[in-house]
């Protein structure tokens, strides 16, 4: 299949969507980014790559951080998970309250905020001051890349303005579904949401997703294959909040988004993609992130289904 033809069709078909959508600016400085980027990135088993558009440009990775937080603590606490979050679709937008009181503080899933404010205290509770430092790290190692830092001006702009995370920690401790202090929890997942990636380098990193927990390159194993299949079912039913399900249906992959605009998805056996694109649908996904990745699932036929 010529991939590289199929990427440049794709950048062609979507132009005129790049009217629509919006920019996240509940955290100002996420607001400030060029809402005109656009880069896809394909990456294969081989090591061999394609891509269109701004394919080294970083941007801000935010809730694609959870599959990597969440690929770190199920590798400690498989058994345990279950008693401090669910597996199920939330139906609900990434940062609602409602729910979370109705449920007794326990998160319906890890890629909603608050799962994701969970796990990152289990792995505060493991790694203590140590904690973003293991999470940048391993980052660094499943992309197989030592450049990958953190953008302390958007973490300081989430830090100032994230109330409705606070809303939903305080909830969770008092629920006593946090166990450390709140301070110390949401510094970590405020760095961690704020760590700068490019679509190249998301793509590589999501490799071993697509190989049953092993990078298929270096041959190092992060996940078992029952941990992947775990994780990658959790993308393909929560990895678009409210829109999973419209994302599945679309798209047919796994895939996880982050308000920051990118999209990643993979393709078992075969390729790990990054889609980036800041403008935002009203659910909070890349708008022609997504178009794109129904576009390539389209003409290409490379679905899970
Ligand atoms: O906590 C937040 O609201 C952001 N740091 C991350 C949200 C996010 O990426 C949800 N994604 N679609």
């Amino acid at each position: 299949m010529n991939y590289q033809a199929i990427l440049e069709e794709i950048r062609e078909e979507i132009k005129p969507l790049f009217q629509k959508g919006k920019v996240a600016d509940y955290i100002p400085a996420l607001g400030r980014v060029d809402p005109t980027h656009f880069a896809m990135s394909l990456q294969l088993f081989d090591g061999t790559t394609f891509g269109v558009g701004d394919v080294d440009c970083k941007f801000s990775i935010q809730s694609i951080s959870k599959v990597f937080t969440y690929s770190m603590a199920i590798s400690l606490y498989q058994k345990t998970l279950h008693k401090r979050l669910w597996h199920e679709p939330s139906g609900n937008p990434f940062n609602s309250l409602v729910q979370l009181e109705h449920e007794k503080g326990i998160p319906r899933n890890p890629f909603i905020n608050a799962g994701a404010i969970v796990i990152t205290d289990i792995l505060r509770s493991k790694y203590k001051d140590q904690t973003f430092s293991k999470i940048i790290n391993f980052i660094k190692d499943i992309g197989n890349d030592e450049n990958i830092d953190y953008d302390k001006e958007i973490a300081l702009s989430e830090i100032k303005t994230g109330f409705r995370n606070m809303a939903l920690v305080n909830m969770m401790k008092s629920f006593k579904n946090i166990s450390n202090e709140i301070k110390d929890v949401m510094q970590i997942y405020f760095k961690q949401c704020s760590i700068s990636m490019s679509s190249k380098q998301l793509s590589r990193a999501m490799l071993y997703l697509a190989n049953h927990g092993i990078d298929p390159i270096t041959k190092k194993e992060f996940l078992t294959s029952s941990q992947a299949k775990r994780l990658n079912s959790l993308m393909l039913t929560c990895g678009h909040y409210d829109a999973s399900g419209d994302f599945a249906f679309r798209v047919g992959l796994p895939g996880k988004s982050g308000v920051g605009g990118g999209i990643v998805a993979i393709v078992p056996d075969l390729m790990s993609i990054c889609v980036w694109s800041p403008k935002l649908n009203k659910k909070g996904n890349s708008l022609v992130g997504t178009k794109a990745l129904e576009l390539f699932t389209t003409k290409t036929g490379l679905s899970i289904f």
